[in-house]
């Protein structure tokens, strides 16, 4: 069972490969991350781990009986539409491999701690990002996500329910969030900043404020050879005027990006003018208020433009959360037991950044060779994979050696 992390991976590297996209494809509660999902409680079986699912979708393995302030480390296991191996699912593996080398150090926790599987984290079938963990720290309103749709109209509510789920009890989970003494996330650089430091692993210090806006425009479908010119209200044309600007007023705020990822003519045929089109803006900054500063730009700019066009818009914020700092405290615990890692921050959204409002909460990261994410050519050597396992084990051996009322 030493397999380490890049051996644990290697059990996966089939699952949800997305041949039309490249990389993979992986979303909450869909084949391939229901795939992953056994292979994990197979794992942890294995490790005669006990795994439970919380009511919010979320898969749990506990060394030792759950209990209050337990240590926990994990990531996820879905993907983003083509993402790459190693967002989410190096975290998962570097925990699984971690119990292993803390066993084979005889390490005997004194706390419980728990190996945890978040659910939906990339937002790739739902919309909402981190959707496991804002359900587990009531961030978002049980009803609103129940009625969550997928690109092919199937609610969150059913999706749940075929995984053997009860809608109805999703929800804020005190009693799980009670067990979290605190978390440790290990996740794959999603940058190039361990390259240049010539570190294998470091320590995250804060994450961007983000947040992801659908704007729809309301036009008026018709033929695309039947319609001249100038009779066209076509919904594609101001979409394609609010990608620009979302460019020219990303690059003119400090720090922020703004990205159109996604845009969706509807009902998206090559000889039909669209009667709608669905653009989603991602919008990421220092703070809430350069966030919104770019967000309130790139709408009024899309604005103009539909009413240049003579069509509709309609602005729906989808999800937000505001810039996160990680635990001072917990941070100079992992630093001091892991000698002299550098610190950074990330751009990135995670689970550990929703749990931060609630625990002590830290990440540690592995280098990323490509400085690529959210693309098959994310990466992480080998040796760097297992310099993290190694990482990450020594902090968790270090959490759990104590029975005090914190881990630290
Ligand atoms: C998730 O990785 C995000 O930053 O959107
Ligand atoms: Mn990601
Ligand atoms: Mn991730």
């Amino acid at each position: 069972m030493a397999e380490g992390a890049t051996g644990l991976l290697a059990g996966i590297e089939r699952v949800g490969m997305d041949r039309r996209r490249g990389g993979f494809s992986r979303h909450g509660f869909d084949y391939a991350e229901m795939e992953l999902r056994e292979w994990f409680s197979e794992q942890a079986d294995r490790r005669g781990l006990d795994v439970r699912a919380d009511r919010n979708g979320n898969l749990w393995a506990w060394w030792g009986p759950p209990g209050p302030n337990a240590v926990v480390t994990g990531s996820h296991l879905d993907s983003v539409p083509g993402g790459g191996a190693f967002d989410g699912p190096l975290g998962v593996a570097s925990a699984l491999a971690a119990v292993d080398l803390l066993r084979a150090r005889d390490h005997v926790p004194r706390r419980p701690l728990a190996v945890v599987v978040f659910a939906e984290e990339e937002g790739g079938r739902f919309g909402v990002p981190c959707l496991g963990s804002r359900l587990l720290t009531g961030g978002i309103v049980p009803k609103d996500a129940a009625r969550l749709m997928d690109g092919n109209g199937m609610t969150l509510a059913e999706a749940m329910s075929g995984a053997g789920l009860d809608p109805q009890r999703i929800g804020r989970d005190g009693e799980a969030l009670r067990h979290i003494g605190c978390f440790v996330e290990l996740h794959v650089e999603q940058g190039r900043g361990l390259v240049e430091l010539d570190a294998p692993v470091g320590l995250a210090t804060s994450i961007l404020a983000h947040g992801r806006w659908r704007l729809t425009f309301f036009g008026e479908g018709n033929h695309a050879g039947a319609t001249p010119m100038s009779d066209r209200r076509d919904p594609v044309v101001p979409a394609a005027r609010t990608v620009l600007a979302a460019r020219r007023i990303g690059e003119s705020v400090p720090g922020a990006r703004a990205t159109v990822g996604r845009l969706s003519p509807n009902p998206g045929g090559t000889n039909v003018i669209s009667s709608s089109a669905d653009l989603w803006l991602d919008a990421r900054a220092a703070d809430d208020a350069a966030t919104r500063a770019v967000v309130e730009q790139v709408t009024a700019a899309a604005k103009d433009a539909a009413a240049d066009e003579g069509c509709e818009l309609l602005v729906v914020e989808e999800s937000y959360g505001g810039p996160v700092t990680f635990d001072e405290g917990l941070r100079g615990t992992l630093s001091a037991v892991l000698g002299d890692v550098p610190a950074l921050p990330t751009g990135a959204g995670h689970d550990a950044g929703i749990l931060a409002a609630e625990v002590p909460t830290a990440m540690l990261f592995v280098r990323n060779p490509t400085g690529i994410s959210h693309a098959p050519a994310e990466h992480a050597e080998p040796a760097d994979c297992e310099a993290g396992v190694r990482a990450l084990a020594t902090v968790l051996g270090h959490l759990t050696s104590t029975t005090g009322r914190t881990p630290w």
